[in-house]
């Protein structure tokens, strides 16, 4: 049974392409109004499990369920209640960025006076008025995802489904995108998978990360969750404005709690065990007469996890010499 609060889980979800798996036994649960970045190399299997979640590609084993619903028995009803953003975005660029939208509404069942009415507003929230009645062959890659985005929300979805929302983008459209995403789940509470190799603007907006890699679930979690299983302690930056000498590191190295440290160009990067550790290595410093510029504990990032599992998979792949 599917709790109400679960929009998504899936069961030993695989899906092969000429006897190759792309997507191999995936068991996965999503909750009610959160963010899960899935991410992975390319060729990981993101847009596979995109496709079949929506139910536009069939498994060949396992099962999707989405809002209650068989991602493939009920797939009209599935794709009705969710909104997706593909990774080519899909317009037709033969008409203007209106008739895009005007199209999509149509299809899904809209009276032309509510058509109009929702595109005006997706119009305007995406600040494409100015645009609007251009054909969109002449449009940037920002403009045609922030139009496609506009396409996929028309509907008020439940769920989004996200493939490289932020791929082909320049910084500013990529904050904007990432910010736009970011507001709707918060604000709005909706439920959003987010396939992406982007692992920063993912990290800014994600709850949980789900790492594929061949086609399998390598790891999944929040990832302070996930830090804190792959290393001991917290990593915390010591800015002493210069790299820190060897006294320096032998004074830090003396404190109880410190795991590791490693020189930087402004100072040290240490290891810490708890935050009473970190405390203790700045009374020690302050009371030896050594500068500090600025010190701060953090937070295991998206990134940091990311590419230490990346490192731990590689090791697992290579047979050990
Ligand atoms: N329609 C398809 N036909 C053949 N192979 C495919 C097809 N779709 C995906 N694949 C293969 O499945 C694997 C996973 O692809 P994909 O899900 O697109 O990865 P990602 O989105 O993580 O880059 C890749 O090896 C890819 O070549
Ligand atoms: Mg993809």
């Amino acid at each position: 049974m599917t709790s109400p609060t679960t929009a998504i889980r899936t069961e030993a979800l695989s899906r092969s392409f000429d006897g190759r798996l792309a997507l191999d036994g995936l068991d996965l649960e999503v909750a009610s109004g959160e963010v899960l970045a899935l991410l992975g190399p390319n060729g990981a299997g993101k847009t596979t499990t995109v496709r079949l979640l929506n139910g536009v590609l069939r498994p060949d084993r396992g099962a999707a369920t989405v809002l209650g619903l068989d991602s493939t028995e009920d797939g009209d009803e599935v794709r009705r209640r969710t909104g997706v953003l593909t990774e080519n975005a899909g317009l037709d660029d033969r008409l203007t960025a209106r008739e895009n939208l005007e199209f999509a509404a149509r299809i899904r069942g809209f009276g032309a006076a509510e058509a109009a009415r929702r595109v005006d507003d997706q119009l305007e929230r995406f600040a494409m008025g100015d645009q609007a009645d251009l054909p969109t062959a002449g449009f940037s890659t920002g403009q045609r995802k922030r139009l496609a985005l506009a396409r996929a929300l028309l509907h008020d979805p439940e769920i989004l489904f996200l493939d490289e929302p932020t791929s082909g983008l320049d910084p500013t459209a990529t904050r904007d995108v990432t910010n736009l995403i970011g507001t709707l789940a918060r604000q709005h509470g909706r439920t959003v998978v987010l396939a992406t190799h982007f692992l920063g603007e993912a990290g800014r907006i994600a709850d949980r990360m789900a790492v594929l890699d061949h086609g399998r679930l390598r790891a999944i979690g929040r990832p302070d969750d996930l830090a804190a299983e792959l290393w001991d302690g917290i990593p915390a930056d010591i800015d002493l404005g210069r790299p820190a000498t060897s006294s320096v590191l032998g004074l830090i190295a003396a404190v109880d709690g410190v795991i590791h440290h490693e020189v930087r160009a402004t100072g040290t990067t240490i290891n810490v065990r708890d935050r009473a550790a970190f405390a203790r290595v700045l009374h020690t410093l302050s009371t030896q007469d050594v500068d500090v510029f600025g010190a701060n504990l953090r937070r295991a990032s998206m990134e940091d996890v990311y590419f230490a599992l990346e490192n731990s998979f590689a090791t697992e792949r290579e047979p050990a010499t």
